[in-house]
């Protein structure tokens, strides 16, 4: 912010029509970023978790679209760590994703690296984290991209507006809890609360007192831009009493609808405006989980948060309905509803069909051992198309990419599966194992692309929130069971398909998603639900160079972290 700033003081001093155009010019915004450890104290206890600058949640950033982010990020804990700008489309900059293994190596303790992009032509509300390992639990925070000055939101300027972040706690070093599990073999502790900007609320002990509070004057309409940062669990969401309009999601913005109940899925965002239209008084605001897969386990507490009507501090808080938490047909029917308001054309002619299947799976042992510690004796595992994606470690995909290293990926990833089976049917054991490898998929520049992305039966059907680095997408259909090619494109909606970075695969059910390859680069998809992409539920695309400067990757920045 401070460079450009001091330079429009100067012209603002020779001319009002130069300032003008001062005014409207795009901002670079510098921040300094220290990843240390942190004292704080939650559920009765002290613990030491890593923050960003000492903040839990960390600092929100704020920009406009076009605007330019310069963040020198310093790694002052003990742990490898990068930062990824979740949703952010970083045009021919990939070298400032963040995915450790993927787009860069890991920042090492005492080691810094400047994350450097533009925003072009996204709005709304994305967030940033950790993309090392479990990190993620305590490194996130808010990213909120306010219109170019001069422009405005398609919807009523509200009279407040507040970041509200879904969180996931752990009594003990998250870590630690995915080393056990890597260790075990079978699913990671599950965790111990939920928060709501890094607190619990009253219903967990010890926490009245920090309660997060957003305070409203009647009347008043105020906007929440809601993100789910938990690491594993889809989360249902309401306010007591009060409807909620929403009117952007993944930083596109939606055809507003109301609804009583919004699910949200890890990596997603929603904005929604609310009205202070009851009578004056407290509302909870509460979060629980929404859990697709029958049979597993999860923490099923709830959290809360409060919305004050100013002139009220002391009244008592009513809970509003949160549905059942395997109440997929609400998840489903609130998701149906999302309509974009256009956000450039979809693709209609398709280049590239691509079929994906999104599996859990499990790994024999032979005898009893302690890594076997999932069901019948077995290690989970997760797979797209049969391949657990395995990261490199010598060295980043992107860099080996950019130099020609060979021996550190592959580009064989299958677009269809090896095998076809009844997908969402009963699947024989003898198709729950997947094989391993750094596979991508090369896509040529400026391509379309169709991917169903299938859930399956293996282990268990569940909705697995799938997230695309470096795009957004349209979600053209969805449907329950296996994806049918002859019956269910006639059912895609071409006209005014949600745009998502973060999707949810019905569980048992498909996803149909297009967008055309316009920035060069890898980019990983993912499982949002960490535990699943430990387990190699995750792919990469590589798209090639287009022609000229503008389609082709910048050079990587001279302090990119060697591995
Ligand atoms: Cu929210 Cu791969 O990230």
């Amino acid at each position: 912010m401070e460079l450009h700033t001091k330079q429009c003081g100067l012209i603002i001093g020779l001319s009002i029509i130069l300032a003008y155009a001062c005014l409207a010019r795009a901002e670079t915004h510098y921040h300094n970023f220290v990843i240390q450890p942190t004292p704080v104290k939650r559920l009765c206890n002290n613990h030491v978790i890593m923050t960003v600058n000492g903040q839990f949640p960390g600092p929100t950033l704020q920009v406009r679209n076009g605007d330019t982010v310069v963040i020198k990020a310093t790694n002052a804990g003990k742990y490898n760590i990068t930062l990824h700008w979740h949703g952010i489309r970083q045009m021919r900059t990939p070298w400032a994703d963040g995915p450790e293994y993927v787009t860069q190596c890991p920042i090492r303790p005492g080691g810094t690296y400047t994350y450097r992009y533009t925003i072009e032509e996204q709005e709304g509300t994305l967030w940033w984290h950790a993309h090392s390992k479990w990190l993620r639990a305590t490194v996130y925070g808010a990213l909120v991209i306010y219109p170019k000055l001069g422009s405005s939101y398609p919807f009523p300027k509200p009279a407040r507006e507040f970041p509200l972040i879904l969180g996931e706690w752990w009594n003990r070093d998250p870590m630690q809890v995915l080393q056990q599990s890597m260790i075990t073999g079978a699913g990671p502790n599950v965790s111990d609360a939920y928060t709501i900007n890094g607190q619990p609320g009253d219903l967990y002990s010890c926490s009245s007192r920090d309660t997060t509070t957003f305070p409203v004057k009647a009347g008043e309409t105020i906007l929440l831009r809601i993100i789910n940062a938990a690491l594993n669990q889809q989360l249902f969401f309401a306010i007591a009493n009060h409807q909620m309009t929403v009117v952007e999601a993944d930083a596109a913005y939606t055809k507003p609808f109301t609804t009583n109940i919004v699910m949200i899925g890890p990596g997603q965002t929603t904005n929604v405006l609310i009205t202070a239209n009851q009578p004056p008084g407290r509302y909870y605001i509460a979060a629980t989980a929404y859990s697709s897969a029958p049979g597993v386990a999860f923490d099923n507490t709830t959290t809360t948060a409060i919305l004050e009507y100013t002139s009220q501090r002391f009244s008592r808080p009513v809970l509003p309905q949160l549905p059942a938490w395997n109440d997929t047909n609400t998840a489903n029917s609130f998701t149906a509803q999302f309509r974009s308001i256009s956000r450039g054309k979809v693709p209609l002619q398709i280049d590239q069909n691509l079929f994906f299947t999104v599996n859990l799976g499990s790994i024999n042992c032979s005898r009893p051992s302690f890594r076997c510690q999932a069901p019948n004796n077995t290690m989970f595992t997760a797979s797209m198309n049969n391949v657990s994606f395995v990261l490199p470690r010598r060295n980043s995909i992107l860099q080996a990419m950019y130099q020609n290293t060979p021996g550190v990926f592959t580009t064989d990833f299958p677009p269809v599966p090896p095998l076809q089976f009844d997908y969402t049917g009963n699947v024989s054991r003898g198709l729950w194992t997947p094989t391993r490898g750094t596979k991508l998929y090369k896509l040529k520049f400026g391509s379309h692309v169709q991917i169903i992305l299938q859930n399956t039966n293996i282990v268990t059907v569940e909705d697995h929130p799938m997230h695309l680095h470096g795009y957004h997408f349209f979600v053209v259909g969805t449907g329950k069971g296996n994806f049918n090619p002859q019956t269910d494109p006639a059912r895609f909606n071409l006209v005014d398909p949600p745009v998502r970075n973060t999707v949810g695969t019905t569980p048992g059910g498909w996803v149909a998603i297009r967008f055309i390859a316009d920035n060069p680069g890898v980019w990983l998809m993912h499982c949002h639900l960490d535990v699943h992409i430990s387990w190699g539920l995750a792919m990469v695309f590589l798209v090639e160079n287009g022609v000229g400067e503008l389609q082709t990757l910048e050079a990587p920045p001279r302090d990119l972290p060697q591995c």
